[in-house]
């Protein structure tokens, strides 16, 4: 099925809320960004807001990556990206990525799974998408629970392929589908 990717609405949960982000989120962003507790693993710690507006504008403009501002009782804590373009298989259509971080001093908390099951919910009933997909570094257990806890499966650990600050690590894809996710929820119901 072919996904028919569309805007980028406000999302809530129990704890959070979800904005789509605008160029007003930057400065809060980069606050997040700059330390590298909060950001290792799904980017290099920004040093300027202007590394954190080339990084995120094109993102302003594109259809196929919808970005959020993650939001606790007012405040940015972190950022959740969804892009409508496959990576981490081969699957063409109807497949869609994530990726997101959080402030470190909210980290913890749960707060990502709680962010990964909202916005699964949102692309399972809006976006026409069928699959979400992940990878993660292996020594990345925050991400990788926080992604088995929304649901998710492991696909597949790839040896060796993603070097970060000069260190191979070995990485981990997961994937989440309707069924998955609707079976996952109805399980802690
Ligand atoms: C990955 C990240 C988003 C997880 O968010 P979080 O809200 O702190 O995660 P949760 O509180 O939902 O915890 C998820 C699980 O990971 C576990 N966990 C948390 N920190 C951990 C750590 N340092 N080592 C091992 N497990 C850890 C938690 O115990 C929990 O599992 P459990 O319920 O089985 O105990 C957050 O750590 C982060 O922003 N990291 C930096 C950026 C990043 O790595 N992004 C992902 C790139 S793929």
């Amino acid at each position: 099925m072919e996904t028919s990717v569309t805007k980028a609405t406000q999302l809530r949960s129990k704890r959070l809320i979800l904005d789509p982000l605008t160029l007003a989120d930057l400065d809060d962003i980069f606050r997040i960004a700059r330390v590298e507790k909060s950001i290792e693993d799904f980017q290099y710690a920004a040093s300027t807001p202007e590394d954190v507006r080339a990084w995120l504008e094109p993102s302003l403009e594109n259809p196929l990556n919808l970005v959020w501002t993650i939001r606790e009782q007012g405040a940015a804590i972190g950022l959740f990206d969804l892009c409508f373009e496959a990576e981490y298989s081969d699957i063409e259509n109807g497949v869609c990525r994530v990726g997101y971080f959080l402030d470190h001093q909210v980290q913890g908390r749960g707060y990502a799974t709680e962010a990964l099951i909202t916005v699964a919910d949102w692309v399972f009933s809006s976006s026409g998408a069928t699959r979400i997909e992940a990878g993660v570094t292996l020594p990345n257990k925050a991400s990788w629970r926080s992604l088995e806890k929304a649901g998710f499966l492991r696909d597949k650990i790839i040896a060796g392929n993603w070097i970060w600050h000069g260190e191979v690590h070995d990485s981990a894809y997961y994937y989440l589908t309707d069924e998955l996710f609707r079976r996952a929820q109805s399980c802690k119901a």
